[in-house]
């Protein structure tokens, strides 16, 4: 009997979390990031498309635009774009509200706070944000104010109806890019008004490897009857291979793509910035979904950038998580959202907040969070670390997009930490200027020649060499550059081989390979087993405590 029959979700469905039908990342989950989003991104590109359509269909067939604010629905969807406009003014009409009042905040304050007494300006603060801000100045006299954070999350502004995931087959890598272009509802998608800390998601993606019957499978996700077919073809009773952890001696690494590594050694599994790509047959060798423990000790966040806090990635594996590890934030600054809040108000439990020189020690695994410059255009932003994991007599480095500005902090990291034996570093040495991420947040435009000279940019050859140099690395991978096909949907660039990026990486390569250091840049997939017996612990390392 098919109601008999028990059924897993296929691993080729691809998950959609969305924000109003925005594809959800970081930003579009803080009450205040999101709302300056929504009036200063989301209204605005709609509101572009429904004036001039053809422009936005041709410019996202221009490589040059990649990533720009346009609309990739050829020019077609005019209506119902409108339609969600009107409705997104219509019922967040309070976070639109918000968006004007944070803006506002920061102008009176640049015209009004000398210098003297700031109390007195407490009752300028535009209404709705008063009780949820305080103002101060720093040295210098520049006024500012921080969110209380906590607060707002309680308050009305964070609303979770607001959230929902889209299901849909996916088949191959060929994705179109998802944060310029709102999701539609279409025949092959099947919407889920569910927020993300829903316990019915985690149950959801249970069943890619635990079945459960029809009746349960629709009872659980209150899908209305006239979407049984579509449903149904999301769900198959074949039974997925299960995985098999690494139990073996020594560290097991393995590349997933991009910044995702996944560490398992002395019985403890470690996942650096979940990125996965789903399972079908297409293109390059990849390890997916399917090559993840049952369990999963730490997921650590290096920073919040949208390739590195993929919801679509994290809410798939939220009920593996045992603990997620993040940065703690620099507490309350708009451009610098607290990841612990964030994730918390996203369902996940056992957040552990790692500040600059901090460890966790889980038996004979030590991980520390060392200090991350740049990459994020001089902004007052706190949340980010490199993670220095030390296994024994093994150390790896994994530094996402620091960007070494400032070499003697390695030298002082050396001095703490020892060497290290393998560093993973992003190299993405071109990156986009301040406003291509930042600029909702910002009160007032701002000069084009000071937001070209202040980018979200990684090390480039001699930074990056002078890293591997500090630690004496045997070992150097180049990472997270964004290059996996999988992962055009999220990544706006395209690199050719006169990219900077991959000549700056190059050379980096070269370097190495000449003084006798193995190095890669990683792409696809990767697995290395370090024995105990290799030469990595047979050198050992002098690590002085932190
Ligand atoms: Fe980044
Ligand atoms: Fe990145």
């Amino acid at each position: 009997m098919l109601n008999k029959e028990k059924l897993y979700l296929r691993q080729n469905i691809k998950v959609e979390p969305l924000v109003d039908h925005w594809y959800a990342w970081p930003h579009l989950i803080p009450p205040a990031t999101l709302a300056r989003n929504i009036t200063e991104r989301h209204l605005k590109i709609m509101e572009s498309y429904m004036a001039s359509p053809q422009i936005h269909a041709n410019a996202v067939k221009n490589p040059k635009m990649l990533g720009g604010p346009f609309i990739d629905y050829s020019g077609r969807r005019v209506d119902e774009i409108r339609a969600l406009r009107d409705r997104i003014k219509r019922e967040r009409s309070h976070l639109i509200e918000l968006s004007a009042a944070l803006g506002n905040l920061g102008n009176m304050l640049r015209e009004t706070a000398t210098g003297f007494s700031l109390h007195p300006l407490y009752e300028k603060v535009p209404d709705i944000l008063r009780g949820y801000v305080e103002l101060f100045y720093d040295l210098n006299n520049h006024a500012s104010f921080r969110l209380i954070e906590p607060l707002l999350y309680r308050s009305r502004y964070y609303d979770r109806s607001q959230q929902s995931l889209m299901l849909s087959a996916i088949s191959d890598d060929d994705r179109p890019f998802v944060l310029s272009t709102p999701r539609l509802e279409s025949d092959e998608g099947l919407h889920l008004r569910l927020p993300f800390d829903s316990p019915v998601v985690d149950d959801l993606f249970r069943l890619k490897s635990i079945p459960r019957p029809w009746d349960e499978i629709k009872a659980m996700l209150a899908v209305p009857d006239s979407y049984d077919a579509l449903l149904r073809s999301f769900l198959t009773s074949a039974m997925p291979p299960s995985y098999v952890p690494y139990t073996g001696p020594g560290v097991r690494w393995r590349y997933f793509g991009h910044a995702c590594i996944l560490i398992e050694s002395e019985g403890v599994s470690m996942l650096f910035d979940p990125v996965l790509s789903y399972t079908y047959e297409n293109g390059i060798s990849r390890y997916t979904y399917l090559d993840l423990p049952d369990s999963i000790d730490y997921v650590l966040i290096t920073h919040d950038h949208q390739d590195h806090i993929l919801f679509e990635t994290l809410l798939q594996i939220r009920h593996k998580i045992k603990n997620i590890v993040v940065p703690r934030n620099s507490g309350g600054r708009l451009q610098d959202p607290s990841l612990k809040l964030l994730f918390q108000n996203c369902g996940f439990k056992n957040i552990i907040e790692v500040n600059e020189m901090e460890e966790i020690q889980d038996g004979a695994v030590r991980i520390a969070g060392l200090p991350f410059l740049g990459e994020h255009a001089d902004l007052d932003i706190q949340s980010k670390l490199a993670w220095l994991v030390r296994i024994g007599p093994h150390a790896l480095l994994f530094a996402a997009d620091s960007c070494n500005i400032e070499p003697r902090l390695y030298e002082h990291l050396h001095r703490e930490f020892g060497d290290v034996d393998a560093v993973f570093l992003g190299m993405e040495c071109d990156g986009a200027p301040l406003s291509w991420l930042y600029g909702p947040l910002l009160p007032q435009k701002m000069d084009r020649a000071m937001d070209e000279s202040r980018r979200l940019s990684g090390s480039n050859y001699e930074q990056g060499m002078h890293i591997v140099d500090s630690f004496h690395c045997r070992e150097a991978y180049v990472y997270a550059m964004g290059q996996e096909p999988w992962l055009n949907y999220i990544m706006s660039i395209k690199y050719t081989d006169q990219s900077r990026p991959i000549i700056e990486s190059d050379r980096l390569i070269k370097t190495c390979e000449e003084r006798r250091i193995t190095a890669e840049r990683l792409y696809g997939e990767k697995e290395i087993l370090i024995e105990p017996g290799s030469a990595f612990s047979a050198r050992g390392s002098e690590v002085v405590g932190v």
